[in-house]
């Protein structure tokens, strides 16, 4: 059984006891959020597996599929970290609130490795979501390049409502997605954005029943693996620059890639 190192700590977990299940076949790689029963609720071990396995990615893989087991996404953050006595060998937030500053960050850096590494332009991540996606789920569907979506999806905001604020990097996708605005009311609030209008404003690429969710996935990453591994690695870094450059900007930087493209294809050695 593969390891994963505990945030915060030197403690060493399965998968299994993250609560997740990790497969890779050929090109695609699969993270199964595991833990349905408790509605795929999410720990610090969750997110140290999650960078765990982005640290040790294959490099043959193209595209990771991040889903949930049984009727939710996740529910979020698991909720004993509420309580005084908080997850076993991990604490709780009463206990982390203890820390100084800076270790309290390092400790959220740490967890946000686990959602950073998916948007890597080696890879594309599709987010299969059905039933909830609260909270640090909602930031675990934001924080891959693609949401495909069963038509019974909540997705919600959480963490204002708790006092807190999301910090497990979704914010800027959210707003990258849906615009200040939406996003100002979506968290806000912190109510659920249902299937139909997350198609509208653009947080889910497509809508599926629940029975179509897992071929609807299969069928989106054909159709990415049939595009030229190099060229996609460069157009999605070139797409992901895009906003943080002008026009004038952008069209240099497709000249660059575009050069080193062509001279990969036809540059005679
Ligand atoms: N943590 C721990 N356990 C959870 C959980 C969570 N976040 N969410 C659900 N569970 C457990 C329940 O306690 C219950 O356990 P028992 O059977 O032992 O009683 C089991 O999962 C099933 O829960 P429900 O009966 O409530 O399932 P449901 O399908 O009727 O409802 C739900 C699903 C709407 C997600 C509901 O469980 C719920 O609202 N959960 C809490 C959601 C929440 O507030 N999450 C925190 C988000 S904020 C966040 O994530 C902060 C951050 O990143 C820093």
């Amino acid at each position: 059984m593969a390891e994963a190192t505990l945030g915060g700590s030197a403690e060493r977990v399965s998968f299994e006891e993250a609560g997740l299940r990790y497969e890779v076949d050929g090109e695609i790689a699969t993270i199964t959020l595991d833990r349905p029963e408790k509605r795929n609720a999410q720990t610090f071990a969750t997110w140290s597996a999650l960078a765990r396995i982005g640290d040790d990615l294959p490099e043959q893989v193209r595209i990771v599929v991040v889903q949930g087991e049984g009727p939710s996404f996740s529910a979020g953050i698991d909720l004993r970290m509420f309580t005084p006595e908080g997850v076993p060998g991990q604490g709780s937030f009463s206990s982390v609130a203890q820390l100084d500053n800076t270790s309290f960050e390092q400790r959220i850096e740490q967890a946000q490795q686990g959602f950073l590494w998916l948007r890597r332009p080696e890879i594309v991540s599709i987010a299969a979501v059905q039933g909830h996606a609260i909270g640090a789920g909602f930031q675990l569907a934001l924080a891959c390049d693609l949401r495909i979506v069963a038509d019974d999806v909540k997705f919600c905001m959480k963490e204002p409502a708790l006092g807190l604020v999301p910090d497990l990097t979704g914010t800027k996708p959210l707003v990258d997605l849906v615009g200040t605005a939406k996003a100002i009311d979506i968290c806000l609030t912190a109510r659920f954005v249902d299937a139909e209008e997350a198609f509208r404003i653009g947080l889910a690429e497509r809508v599926v029943s629940r029975e179509e969710l897992a071929q609807a996935v299969g069928d989106k990453a054909a159709e990415l693996l049939s595009t030229d591994r190099d060229a996609a690695t460069a157009t999605k870094r070139l797409l992901q620059g895009a906003r943080g450059r002008t026009l004038e900007e952008q069209a240099a930087a497709e000249r660059v890639a575009q050069a080193a493209r062509i001279k990969a294809l036809f540059a005679v050695s």
